[in-house]
């Protein structure tokens, strides 16, 4: 066998498509990887067009072959922005199914002795295995991807009733804490307040006894008698104290009643982790917050109220949305750097309630502002913050519906606004069954 006969023997046979054509696109040559495909051998196709035997393709081929022709550059085709050039059968690695064969085409010029192009040699590689694992990678990949976000959605879940369990623990302990307190002062106080009328009801008719007693000593003749009382009144500063008798009586009545209110409030907060909804007035929750964290405040600011009349009640969890109010005042207090002010307004329009608490502290950093209602972001020294007072606060009013937004001003104070949307009982229920379904199924 000569050397050209073995070398057309070998190309005939090659796994690669091998084909020329000449400058009218008509075969010259094409091996046994098309004329198998195809069943028509050599012989049948010599001299036909290409592009007839192609008419899908025959657009595509025409501008390929022309751009090598006149360019008398190579020109590719590649499976990844092409899939198929020619419309053969390949088998699947992985499913062993039949399936289009994905190719890589590439076009080169034949130069003849004088340097012009007049023939073309088109090969097909089949790429189906190497695009097969490509797409199986791509599904993988994906499926990874969407596992991921799965998985962050649950970390994130986990995350977040991790966080609300710490604040409600702490929540729990400081319930229990007011629960004892306002036990162990509920009964002292009650008999002290009620010993204290009665003392003040007996006083009064001691009083009258006393000046019914002094105005028969002034009627009886007798001087030294006079002199007798003159000088125990005197020596007793009997003027002075029976003058402050009723005062330091209603001074002290008026202490119990503070004592009583605030175990009222204690008592009241002994359920800070109640979640139950119930109509309830704004108002008197901002009050008796303001009772129990007094003495945060006292010291650090005045508190200035801003009511509107005839306030609506609202359809709320009162107890969650105490502890927002608590959380913002407290931190408020706590952004003082010396004595000042916290406005605390609340209004409503038809849709629904807006609490505003501003305060003249030391402000948010811009730096800060996206933070702070992340979990344990706090800029306060280890033990005094555990950064968790706004992100639980974030949760309560997202659970009403509501917003929560912020304007601060460095060196000027902060603003937080609160908006809650009045909605009935009837449509609390219906948005809590629905959160409580969408979390069944893990959409929450
Ligand atoms: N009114 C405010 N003025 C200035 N900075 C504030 C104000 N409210 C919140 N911040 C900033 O936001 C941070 C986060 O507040 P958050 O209430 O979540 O946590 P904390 O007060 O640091 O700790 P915790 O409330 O758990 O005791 C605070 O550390 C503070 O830097
Ligand atoms: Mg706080």
């Amino acid at each position: 066998m000569d050397r050209q006969q073995l070398f057309e023997d070998v190309v005939s046979q090659l796994a690669i498509g091998v084909c020329i054509v000449d400058s009218g696109y008509n075969l010259v040559y094409w091996n046994n990887f098309f004329a198998d495909r195809l069943q028509m051998p050599m012989a049948d196709v010599e001299g036909k067009s290409l592009l007839e035997l192609f008419p899908d393709q025959a657009t595509f081929l025409k501008r390929k072959l022309q751009s090598v022709f006149v360019l008398k550059n190579a020109s590719f085709s590649y499976w990844e922005q092409r899939p198929v050039v020619f419309q053969f059968k390949s088998s699947r690695p992985i499913t062993g199914e039949e399936c289009q064969m994905y190719q890589n085409v590439e076009i080169y010029p034949i130069f003849n002795t004088d340097n012009a192009v007049d023939r073309v040699c088109i090969t097909v590689y089949d790429m189906t295995v190497t695009a097969s694992y490509h797409q199986q990678l791509t599904r993988l990949t994906q499926q990874l991807e969407a596992e991921k976000q799965q998985q962050q959605v649950l970390i994130n879940k986990l995350e977040e009733a991790h966080n609300q369990l710490l604040q409600s623990e702490k929540m729990a302990a400081i319930g229990q804490l007011a629960a004892g307190v306002a036990h162990e002062i509920n009964n002292p106080v009650g008999f002290i307040f009620s010993n204290l009328q009665s003392l003040q009801d007996y006083l009064s008719r001691m009083l009258k006894y006393v000046d019914l007693l002094s105005k028969i000593v002034d009627k009886v003749p007798q001087p030294t008698l006079h002199q007798l009382k003159a000088d125990y009144v005197q020596r007793n500063q009997l003027a002075m104290v029976l003058a402050d008798c009723p005062d330091l009586l209603n001074e002290s009545l008026d202490g119990a009643e503070r004592v009583m209110a605030i175990v009222k409030s204690l008592k009241e907060f002994s359920h800070v982790d109640s979640k139950e909804w119930s109509a309830a007035d704004i108002t008197s929750g901002i009050e008796s917050t303001l009772r129990v964290i007094n003495n945060e405040l006292k010291y650090k600011a005045e508190v200035v109220r801003h009511y509107a009349a005839d306030l609506p009640a609202l359809y709320c969890q009162p107890m969650q949305l105490n502890q927002v109010f608590m959380n913002l005042l407290v931190n408020a207090a706590q952004a003082m750097d010396s004595f000042g002010r916290i406005e605390i307004d609340v209004a409503f329009d038809e849709q629904k309630m807006v609490v505003k608490i501003r305060d003249s502290g030391k402000g948010i950093a811009p730096e800060h502002m996206k933070r702070i209602f992340e979990p344990f972001f706090t800029t306060k020294p280890v033990g005094q913050g555990t950064g968790l007072g706004l992100s639980l606060s974030y949760t309560i009013i997202r659970r009403h519906k509501g917003s929560i937004n912020v304007e601060s001003t460095p060196g000027v104070g902060t603003c937080f606004i609160i908006e809650l949307p009045r909605r009935s009982e009837l449509e609390v229920q219906q948005d809590e069954a629905s959160l409580a379904a969408a979390s069944q199924h893990g959409v929450l």
